[in-house]
Parts: structure tokens; C-alpha cells; sequence
């Protein structure tokens, strides 16, 4: 991708005998949102590190802006919400902001309206200290849009969040891309991220296993979809019969079929007529598609 502001190519990391990173390519474009997933100790906030200059690669290049991570020209560009964020406690929101909006040249006055933006206004003149964790993760990403950054890391910024204050949250990051900013966010929760990221990749083990729209992901997987087809009285066994699957709890029967089989599923269900009384199909869960992609293998991931 030519006009992307962050691309990472080929990109390993390795501590000692350790591969954090294996073999990475991702690019983000502006104003693109993409989500990074992968179990605990996949590779995700040693990734976000590297692109931010703290740790140099073992191999493979790292574009940001134009310019290599941890030079100026890309510290300007980038701006980090690091897993665990930690402010002053005695300080004020608004003193918080003020520091970090000195500290990347932008004037304070253009900075406080930040506080809005996320919604902790009305605490803005309140001690860190007595913030809810929501609060402070709220006043973290106040304090990484400072300055309209060209590229946003955020290492799983929803964590501890109440569902509301996620999609409040996902809300800002969405303005902020129509704005032109190029977001990277890491999650656990694939689900969480559904309608509201353009792209995700999936790490497992320092590498990437999987990379698309959700859509795609969810295709590619070919994870199985259950019908479930309740049987009229006394029928379920004709209804087994007939079609397979399992029966359960005296009445149902449980079928699993491809996506491409679910039209001729349906076709042989309507042939049975009043033997089946209702009908239920669940699709794969989201979370499945992403433990699908994430599975760690047996000797388990490291922790
Ligand atoms: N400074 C370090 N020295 C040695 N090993 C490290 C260091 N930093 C990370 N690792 C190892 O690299 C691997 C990847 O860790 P990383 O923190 O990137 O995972 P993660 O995907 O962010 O996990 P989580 O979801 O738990 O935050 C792990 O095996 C971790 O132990
Ligand atoms: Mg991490």
C-alpha cells in the first residue's frame, strides 16, 4: 500500500531465544481503523513498541510517516495509549493535558476541549487520583489525540471499559478517522470491534495468521452454522430420519452445515412440511472466528 502511514514489513523481534514477532507485514492507510488481535503474548504491544522506536527490530523495516519509528519526523506522526496508563494521581485531568499537549508543542487551549471530547469534562478540574479506571482510560485517549496525531496506536484501550463507555469510545476513534487519522488498536474481543474497525489482523505465536474484513474472516474460517428445527409432537424422530444431525432434549434436531450447504439445508427442512413447527439458525459466533484464527497450539501460547 503506497499511501500508507504506517507499513511494516517482514518485521521479527526476537529477546534472547524468544520470537515475539515473526515475519510481520501490515500496513494502515489514513483514516483506515484496524484492529489487531492474538492471545496473550502473541506479539501485539511488542509490535506497538517497535513502531514506536522503543525496540529495534531483529529484522524486516518499519515505515512511519515516510520516516524510520523513533525518529522526530515519525514521533510527530504517531501518538501511543499504552496498555497500562499511568498519570500523576495529584494532578487535575486538565493538568494532565496541559503537560502532554506542552510536551508535543500543541498550546494547551487547543488541547483542554479534548476533555469533552471524551466525556470527562465535568472532572476536569478533580485529581486523577479519584478517577474510575474508565475515567483514565478515557483521559489516556484525550491525551493521545492531542495534536490530531497521523497515526494512533492504542494498546487494548477498551479494556475495564462498561459496554456505553466502549462505544463512546469507538465513536471518538471514528471521528478521528474520518478526520484522516490512521488508528492500530489492539483487543481481545472480535466481537467488541464488529461494525466499528475496517480491517483486523490476528497474531498467534509472533506471527500473523489471518488478515481482512471481519467478512472475510468469517468466510475464510468456513466455521460450521447450526440449524436447529423443532419438531411437531411425536415427530422428531421421523424428523431425525429424515434429516440427520443430532436429536436433543426430545423434540429438536441440531444440524451443522457450510455456509454453501445452508440454502439446501433449508430446501430439505421445507420439504417436511408440518413436522417441523419452528426453526432457529445461529451463525458462528465472532468470537469463535477469532479463536479460530488466534488457536494457540498445545504446547500453549506464551504467557
Ligand atoms: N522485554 C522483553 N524481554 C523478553 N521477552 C519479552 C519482552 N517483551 C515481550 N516479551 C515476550 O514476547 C512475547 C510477546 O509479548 P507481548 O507483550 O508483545 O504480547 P501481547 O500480544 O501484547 O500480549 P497481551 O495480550 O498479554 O498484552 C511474550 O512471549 C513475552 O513474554
Ligand atoms: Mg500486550
Amino acid at each position: 500500500m503506497s499511501d500508507a502511514i504506517l507499513s511494516v514489513e517482514d518485521l521479527t523481534i526476537r529477546f534472547g531465544a524468544v520470537t515475539a514477532v515473526d515475519g510481520v507485514s501490515l500496513a494502515v492507510a489514513p483514516s483506515e481503523r484496524v484492529a489487531l488481535l492474538g492471545h496473550n503474548g502473541a506479539g501485539k504491544s511488542t509490535l506497538f513498541k517497535t513502531v514506536l522506536g522503543f525496540l529495534t527490530p531483529t529484522g524486516g523495516r518499519i515505515d512511519v510517516a515516510g520516516s524510520t519509528p523513533g525518529s522526530d519526523a515519525a514521533r510527530r506522526a504517531v501518538s501511543y495509549l499504552p496498555e497500562q496508563v499511568v498519570f500523576p494521581k495529584a494532578l487535575t485531568g486538565a493538568e494532565v493535558l496541559t503537560y502532554f499537549a506542552r510536551l508535543k508543542g500543541v498550546s494547551p487551549e487547543a488541547a483542554l476541549p479534548l476533555l469533552d471530547t471524551v466525556g470527562i469534562a465535568a472532572a476536569a478540574h478533580r485529581a486523577v487520583g479519584t478517577y474510575s479506571k474508565g475515567m483514565r482510560q478515557r483521559l489516556g485517549l484525550a491525551q493521545a489525540l492531542i495534536g490530531s496525531p497521523r497515526l494512533l496506536l492504542l494498546d487494548e484501550p477498551t479494556s475495564g471499559l462498561d459496554p456505553v463507555s466502549r462505544r463512546e469510545f469507538y465513536e471518538v476513534l471514528e471521528a478521528s478517522a474520518r478526520a484522516g487519522t490512521a488508528v492500530l488498536l489492539s483487543s481481545h474481543s472480535l466481537s467488541e470491534i464488529e461494525n466499528r474497525i475496517d480491517r483486523i489482523a490476528i497474531m498467534a505465536r509472533g506471527a500473523l495468521r489471518a488478515e481482512g474484513s471481519l467478512a472475510e474472516l468469517s468466510r475464510r474460517a468456513g466455521l460450521p452454522i447450526r440449524i436447529r428445527v423443532e419438531a411437531a409432537a411425536g415427530r422428531a424422530d421421523a424428523v431425525h430420519a429424515r434429516l440427520g444431525g443430532e436429536r436433543v432434549n426430545g423434540r429438536s434436531v441440531v444440524l451443522t452445515c457450510r455456509a454453501d450447504e445452508k440454502v439446501g439445508a433449508l430446501g430439505r427442512l421445507a420439504d417436511l412440511g408440518a413436522d417441523v413447527v419452528d426453526v432457529d439458525i445461529a451463525l458462528p459466533d465472532l468470537d469463535d472466528v477469532y479463536r479460530h484464527y488466534s488457536a494457540a497450539t498445545d504446547e500453549g501460547a506464551a504467557r
